[in-house]
């Protein structure tokens, strides 16, 4: 039998500390406070967001909630933005992505204060991250490092293989695998004999976005397998992009769907929030 890594139990656990963090801030009289911008009204974002706000309340983190119309301009947003980034209540900015196609979203991200970028993703946080420097780190990444370490299992000197290669996961993962001296391979749509290298791998991270895309003859017999995936199946059930009732039984330990990357996410939000403010 495979460790089910447990993401919600690890993710309670990191809310805790978060709370313990945010209660001793607050009596030295620093108030943590988040800064959550919607534009328009996907569905999927607006359940995402939800939750970003409910996990703050819990943990005693201040939300400030900015639900834009779909037609807002770049220009009214950037300079929200730039309103946020100067208000010194507000520790963290996080503008929840896809927006409208009408807007640049590299232009957002870019202005957005390095030092309340919670989300890590801009290009001051994504360089720090490059080249070992303290920064902000992605939150599912982060989160996935978080799992592994309070899972028991070492990166170091093993072979990883991260599937995917966006900068909202598959990039900072194969650099926090490599800051955790993991030999690392990033392979992505256009890799040759994907199966070849993803049976290498001790550590096997699949973020490729594809519905249940890794079989189990993708997988080495006792292999870490961490997947990032979220889709509905035929059945409208949730599941990742890893086969998870065939591929359980040849990892040595494996993240399910639901419950395993995705609350971790959040978890790990909330924690780039306090670091925000202590910097
Ligand atoms: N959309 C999907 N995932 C994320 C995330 O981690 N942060 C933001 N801002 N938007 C997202």
């Amino acid at each position: 039998m495979p460790h089910i890594i447990d993401g919600k139990e690890i993710a309670a656990q990191i809310k805790e500390e978060v709370k313990y963090k945010t209660a001793q801030l607050k009596a030295q009289g620093r108030n943590v406070c988040l800064a959550v911008i919607q534009v328009g009204a996907d569905p999927a974002s607006t359940v995402y967001v939800r939750n970003k706000k409910k996990a703050c309340e819990y943990v005693g983190i201040d939300s400030l909630s900015f639900e834009l119309s779909e037609s807002t301009s770049q220009e009214e947003l950037l300079s929200l933005v730039a309103r946020l980034n100067t208000d010194d209540k507000v520790s963290g900015i996080l503008v929840q992505l896809p927006l409208p196609s009408h807007i640049d979203e590299d232009s957002v991200i870019q202005a957005i204060s390095p030092d309340k970028d919670v989300d890590g993703f801009h290009p001051a946080n994504a360089g720090k991250l490059c080249i070992g420097e303290k920064g902000i780190v992605p939150c599912t990444p982060a989160g996935i490092i978080e799992l592994l370490k309070r899972s028991g299992i070492s990166v170091d000197g093993k072979e990883c293989v991260v599937v995917g290669r966006s900068n909202i996961v598959g990039k900072p993962m194969a650099l926090l695998l490599l800051r955790e001296n993991g030999t690392v391979t990033v392979a992505h749509s256009h890799t040759r004999n994907l199966r070849e290298i993803t049976r290498k791998a001790d550590i096997l991270i699949a973020a490729l976005g594809k519905p249940q895309f890794i079989t189990a003859d993708y997988v080495k017999e006792g292999a870490v397998v961490i997947d990032v995936g979220i889709h509905r199946d035929n059945e409208n059930r949730l599941c990742g992009d890893v086969l998870y009732e065939a591929v359980k039984d040849k990892a040595s330990a494996i993240t399910p769907v639901p419950g395993g990357v995705g609350p971790m996410t959040i978890a790990m939000l909330m924690s780039n929030c306090v670091a925000a403010v202590k910097r």
